[in-house]
């Protein structure tokens, strides 16, 4: 789909990867000291490192291009080739990484059924197969922090603890996707440290939510990021003077974190708005049809009952200025962020409940 160019007055919210660097992030960018990455001696880059390492009470952090990517290496460090990763089936790394986990890591992979953020750890234990000779065994759980396909949906405290409880229990490493895991800290009040100590890696991005152009982070242990280098090397992530991206991270941490509540916000307007027509997905049985399910900036669409189809949604409101991501013929999604201000995105709603009435 191509983009729209800024400034002409369309509102997009197919994706909170949308942003344009504000200009106060491209001034830290322009004044970026840097130095090269590769040899460890861009001081920005190492500077965002350590920060987000602290942020989530870590030993280190290894900035990476993508979220993908960080994904990816901290699978390989998490889960040995040959052995299984569980996850659910909607998850971004078995969904969208385009079957790196198999592809790149030699990770077989094992999914529970999609359930957002409404994970069952007692279900998921019972997947669990011990190492031996007939079968793969599991080393590894993944868990995504907002769940995105899961409309944003934040995992509770609880039902993370009790799955580190498992994890424990079992010898198996826990990975938390945290793309938007500044989200779920804004949302459930949660401090990040206090997800930081459930989990052996992470990634968590700065490209989604939080307006910088690029970049991620895999955060872990000091072991296990020194061997993540060398896998991001190898998979063609060595960056050389990538304090000029590692300085807009930066900036976004002090400067768009907090803000993410007005997004979540909008989310709730938004999802206000579209819950009469019953096309608010995500909600369980007391909360249909309202928007009590949406917790943070992604409205999932389920357009099952409604009049019409994704795609029929999604060329009908492109052509009165809003893009919406079509996600499949019943499916579609929503997403705030910094650059979809109160007004456009109040626009928006109603452009969208035109459409449905
Ligand atoms: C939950 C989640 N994880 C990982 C990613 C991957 O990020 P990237 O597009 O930077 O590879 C995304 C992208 O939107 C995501 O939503």
């Amino acid at each position: 789909m191509a983009d729209e160019p800024a400034g002409s007055g369309v509102t997009d919210l197919r994706s909170d990867t949308v942003t344009a660097p504000t200009p106060g992030m491209r001034a830290a960018m322009a004044e970026a000291v840097v130095g090269d990455d590769v040899y460890g001696e861009d001081p920005t880059v190492n500077a965002l490192q350590e920060r987000v390492a602290a942020m989530f009470g870590h030993e280190a952090a290894l900035f990476t291009p993508t979220g993908s990517m960080a994904n990816q290496i901290a699978l390989q460090l998490v889960a040995p080739r040959a052995s299984e990763l569980l996850c659910d089936a909607d998850a971004h790394v078995v969904t969208y990484e385009i079957g790196a986990a198999a592809a790149i890591g030699g990770i077989s992979t094992r999914t529970w059924a999609a359930a957002g953020a409404g994970i069952d750890p007692d279900a998921i234990a019972a997947m669990i197969r011990p190492d031996g000779y007939h079968a793969v065994p599991t080393t590894a759980i993944a868990v995504e922090q907002t769940h995105n396909r899961g409309g944003g949906g934040v995992i509770p405290l609880g039902t993370l603890r009790r799955l580190r409880e498992i994890c424990d229990a079992n010898g198996l490493r826990l990975h938390c996707d945290g793309a938007r895991v500044w989200h779920a800290h804004v949302a459930a009040g949660v401090p990040l440290i206090e997800y930081g100590r459930l989990f052996d890696t992470l990634s968590v991005c700065l490209s989604k939510g939080l307006g910088a152009p690029v970049g991620s982070l895999v955060v872990g242990s000091a072991k296990r990021i020194d061997e993540a280098r060398v896998l991001r090397k190898r998979m063609g992530g060595g960056m050389r003077q990538a304090g000029v991206l590692a300085a807009a991270g930066l900036y976004a941490l002090d400067h768009h974190v907090d803000r993410l509540a007005e997004d979540h916000a909008k989310a709730a307007r938004l999802a206000e708005a579209l819950a009469p027509f019953g096309i608010v997905a995500g909600a369980d049985s007391d909360t249909v049809g309202t928007s009590s399910a949406v917790r943070t900036n992604i409205v999932a669409l389920d357009l099952g009952k409604a009049s019409m189809d994704a795609p029929t949604l999604g060329a009908r409101a492109r052509e009165r200025g809003v893009l919406v991501s079509v996600l499949g013929p019943r499916g579609a999604r929503l997403v705030t962020h910094l650059d979809a201000s109160d007004e456009a995105v109040d626009r928006a709603a109603e452009v969208l409940v035109s459409l449905f009435r």
